[in-house]
């Protein structure tokens, strides 16, 4: 699946040459006015109008920050009132869900955790050598806020060889994740459904209007170009893209991308963050296509990539930026104010990533291969369930699965499972399986399984689901 959106650290005219008139800033700026919001039952593409957000006009303005500020003058008690701005965001449910089931374990409960967007592999040797190796040889010191030259100039030997794009080491910026790659990126967002949890919310952090856009299972949740052309404005900023996606596992195929970037190009201020991070987890004989290689695309692409996934370094916390300069250097910018360089040590460790060969050579393959197999084990089991709808993700390591002819069952003990968010409570306390419901990712029909489990485990998880939701008639046939 895919998500894309349109971002930008500068003001937009410093990105586009293309000025806002005073009078729709002001606007913009007092009220957040979204164009449009357009919800569907199964899936949900963000668009996200530019809007400038000031924090310290917000403080003058906001009647409640206003009251609570002359209590605290008054009576010395202490504010804490927060700002509106992170008011507007929610917690990830991921991270939430995933934190509840790590207690659950630790208390004992057997839980099975298919929540975390983690692999479940150790990271290859030659690559946590290479860490140990650093920290060995004292190179445990602040590196520059771009990166190492060392990893940049690996990077832009990447990019060159897997993704056909050029850049120069000033074209990258290396990063704490990718997720904070992603929000240096956004600043006005859309984001085809289904979105990775975190699009909107940052984008909101941004100042940004989200606005999702339908997709469907029976399209495997790809964005039709016809909904993306009828839906964006001037104000349309980012086209946030993800292929492979989290979390539906859909890979937009070269023509689908290249219809996209056909109506992008004819949007002046339309940019794309193209979110690549799962691209070598992917199964033959989809194949991966990096959207800033196809014509025209090159200078309104900011491409999102990292180690988390292929590489199984989800606690190396490394990740990069690829892109114009001026879009790469305003996101360095943020980054010096904020968290400077990643870790070095990280930093060594994901040169000998990049070293391991194409794609990441065996290891990756090793990884992929035993990704497959699971996903061909319960696409099988989950497709002799009664009702259930699935669309075979050809990427990634996630099941979207739709459950929704479940919904509208009553069980003792439970109200009635009215919704993804429902039926994920009820799979935890029945099943103990933690799972993650659809509506955190825009589509409350579906609910995510990580499959980054073992196969035994995994088959374990299925037959407690498949009992579990015997209690569960579907409502509906299917
Ligand atoms: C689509 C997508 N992008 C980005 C990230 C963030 O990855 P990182 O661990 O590099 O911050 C994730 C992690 O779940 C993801 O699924």
């Amino acid at each position: 699946m895919a998500a894309a959106a349109s971002y930008s650290i500068q003001p937009t005219s410093r990105i586009v040459n293309q000025p806002q008139p005073k009078s729709a800033l002001n606007s913009r700026s007092l009220s957040f006015a979204s164009q449009f919001q357009t919800f569907s039952l199964n899936v949900a593409l963000l668009l996200i109008s530019l809007s400038i957000f000031r924090v310290d006009r917000c403080v003058q303005l906001h009647p409640q920050k206003a009251s609570a500020l002359v209590r605290a003058e008054m009576s010395s008690e202490v504010d804490v009132s927060l700002s509106p701005r992170v008011n507007s965001v929610k917690l990830s449910k991921t991270v939430a869900i995933t934190d509840q089931a790590t207690a659950l374990v630790q208390a004992g409960v057997p839980v099975i955790r298919l929540a975390a967007g983690e692999p479940d592999f150790n990271t290859p040797i030659p690559i946590a050598e290479a860490g140990i190796n650093a920290i060995r040889e004292g190179f445990t010191r602040y590196t520059p806020n771009a990166g190492t030259l060392e990893l940049r100039t690996a990077i832009c030997h990447k990019l060159k060889e897997e993704n056909g794009i050029s850049y120069t080491p000033d074209q990258i910026l290396v990063s704490n994740g990718a997720k904070q790659s992603i929000l240096q990126a956004v600043l006005a967002v859309i984001i085809p459904a289904l979105f990775w949890v975190s699009y909107p919310e940052m984008a909101r952090l941004a100042g940004a209007n989200p606005v999702i856009l339908p997709t469907s299972i029976s399209e495997n949740f790809l964005l039709d170009p016809k909904v993306l052309e009828s839906s964006l404005t001037e104000k349309s900023r980012l086209l946030i893209l993800c292929s492979p996606s989290n979390p539906t596992g859909s890979v937009y195929p070269r023509k689908l991308l290249e219809q996209i970037a056909e109506i992008v190009a004819k949007h002046p201020r339309l940019l794309v963050m193209s979110d690549e991070i799962y691209e070598h987890i992917i199964y033959a004989p989809a194949t991966h296509t990096c959207f800033a290689s196809l014509p025209g695309m090159w200078d309104r692409t900011l491409t999102v990539n990292g180690f988390s996934k292929a590489f199984a370094m989800s606690g190396w916390r490394l990740g990069y930026l690829a892109g114009p300069k001026n879009f790469v250097s305003a996101c360095g910018k943020i980054q010096s104010q904020s968290t400077s360089g990643a870790s070095s040590i990280s930093q060594k460790a994901a040169v000998a990533a990049l070293g391991l060969g194409y794609a990441g050579g065996e290891a990756v393959a090793d990884m992929v291969k035993a990704f497959r197999e699971r996903r061909d084990v319960l696409v099988k089991s989950f497709g002799e369930l009664d009702g259930v709808k699935i669309s075979e993700p050809q990427g990634a390591f996630y099941l979207f699965l739709d459950f929704s002819s479940y919904y509208g069952s009553e069980v003792d003990g439970f109200s009635v499972i009215n919704g993804s968010e429902a039926l994920c409570r009820y799979l935890l306390d029945k099943a103990q399986g933690a799972l993650v419901p659809g509506d955190a990712f825009g589509d409350d029909t579906c609910i995510r399984i990580s499959y980054a489990e073992s196969l035994s485990t995994l088959q374990e998880a299925v037959e407690r689901i498949k009992s579990a939701l015997v209690a569960l008639k579907p409502a509906v046939a299917v």
